[in-house]
Parts: C-alpha cells; sequence; structure tokens
C-alpha cells in the first residue's frame, strides 16, 4: 500500500471510495483506474467468496481496499473508546491504584507494568462488544461480530503500514475496569487494539499450513 495514502489520511484529506458488489476484477480494475482513493468491498451481502474477494484485492494493486463485518440480526454489536494522549498514563496509574487498594499487586515493577501498560504505543482502541441479551441472534454471535469488527481494525491499520497487536490481560475482564471504561452492564471488552508506527521489523514465527488444518467433511 502506498505510504503515501496513511499521510492523506493523517492530514484528514476527505479520501472517496465506491462500494463493490460485484464479483468482477474488471470492474474493480475500471474503478482504480478512475481515480477512487480507496475501495469498499461489499462481502457480507454480495456473494463474495474467499477466492472471489482475493482476486478483487489482487485486481485492486495498489488501491486500499476495507471489508465489512459480519453482523447477524444488524445488531451492530461493537463500539470503540479511545485511548491516547495523556489518558493512556492516566488510565495507567488507575489500574495500578486499583490493585494497591485491593491489596493484589505491590511489586514495584509490577506496578510501574501497570502505568506503562497503555503508553507502550500511542493508540489503543478498546473494542467493546454490546451484547442483547434474550435476542434470538446469539450473545456469542453477537460477541464473534465484534471480535470481527476488532480483527478489521486491526487488519486495516496494518494494511495501512501501521503496526497493531491485540491485547487483553486481566483489565479486558475485570468489572472494575470496565466501569472506569464507561461500559454499561450489557458490555464487555473485547480487544485492546494497541497501535503505532513499527519501530522494527520483528522476525516471523512458523505458520500453520492451511492444508493441515483443512479435512473434508466425513460422512
Ligand atoms: C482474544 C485474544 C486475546 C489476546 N490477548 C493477548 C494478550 O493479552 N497478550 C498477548 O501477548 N497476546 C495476546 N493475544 C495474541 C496476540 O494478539 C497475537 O495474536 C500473538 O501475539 C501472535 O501474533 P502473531 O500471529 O503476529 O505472531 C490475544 C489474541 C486474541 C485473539
Amino acid at each position: 500500500m502506498p505510504h503515501s495514502f496513511r499521510e492523506r489520511i493523517h492530514s484528514g484529506e476527505k479520501l472517496i471510495a465506491p462500494m463493490v458488489c460485484l464479483d468482477s476484477p474488471e470492474v474493480v480494475e475500471i474503478l482504480c483506474a478512475a481515480g477512487y482513493d480507496w475501495l469498499f468491498l461489499e462481502a457480507e451481502h454480495a456473494p463474495q467468496s474467499p477466492q472471489s474477494l482475493q482476486r478483487l484485492v489482487m485486481a485492486a494493486r495498489d488501491v486500499p481496499c476495507a471489508v465489512r463485518v459480519p453482523d447477524h440480526g444488524k445488531l451492530t454489536p461493537w463500539r470503540f473508546i479511545r485511548i491516547a494522549g495523556d489518558s493512556r498514563a492516566i488510565l495507567g496509574q488507575r489500574l495500578a491504584a486499583m490493585l494497591i487498594e485491593r491489596g493484589a499487586e505491590t511489586s514495584e515493577a509490577a506496578l510501574r507494568k501497570e502505568r506503562e501498560r497503555f503508553t507502550r504505543s500511542p493508540l489503543v482502541i478498546v473494542v467493546v462488544a454490546c451484547l442483547t441479551a434474550g435476542h434470538k441472534v446469539p450473545e456469542s454471535e453477537q460477541r464473534l461480530s465484534a471480535g470481527l469488527a476488532a480483527y478489521n481494525l486491526l487488519l486495516g491499520a496494518q494494511a495501512l503500514g501501521f503496526g497493531g497487536q491485540w491485547l487483553t490481560g486481566w483489565p479486558a475482564y475485570d468489572l472494575e475496569v470496565a466501569a472506569l471504561l464507561g461500559l454499561d452492564s450489557h458490555e464487555c471488552v473485547v480487544s485492546f487494539i494497541y497501535l503505532g508506527s513499527p519501530r522494527e521489523q520483528l522476525p516471523d514465527r512458523p505458520r500453520p499450513s492451511a492444508a493441515a488444518r483443512l479435512r473434508d467433511i466425513a460422512l
């Protein structure tokens, strides 16, 4: 992805994208040639397989693409909270104070880790699942949809050249932290997505092969 796209986003420029519902790499090529800034590849309500999506992304070449999140029941069961600037250190201090008050953690190293928890990157996005209890769409599906929103956020940021990591840890599952973040009783933290500019290229780890994870159904 060209660096200039990221710079244009940073500068607050308005970037225009068409929504592509057709499984047609030719159409994608034409739209790219027409000069759009990025493409919205509609994969939720258009009959696109992973293979056809891959063809479309490849046809887009250097033009950035975004893909929407499946959302059973159109419940939009997620929201985002931005932690940036001074809020990162303040939130970390509140977490450390919480642990001291509970008598849970007293070592200075552990408390420093809490204070610095959110300062490890310039931006942390809390992805929150907003669950509707008793709905015909099970809560597990709503939570999955929120997880997909988190993953798309991570993927999109990485596609733009940012570094990102999905972290949870105890603050993701703590009711007092949830209240501090302003969550309602029907909400929970799905992830803290840490975002920034990578300072170094990390070595990759061995990846499972797709073929080894796939079996045909045995009937
Ligand atoms: C739900 C969820 C929670 C995670 N929480 C943590 C965490 O708290 N700490 C951590 O080191 N990695 C956590 N990870 C894993 C990292 O996000 C990441 O997947 C892992 O470091 C492997 O990264 P890689 O595939 O780029 O090697 C979590 C992943 C998921 C899906």
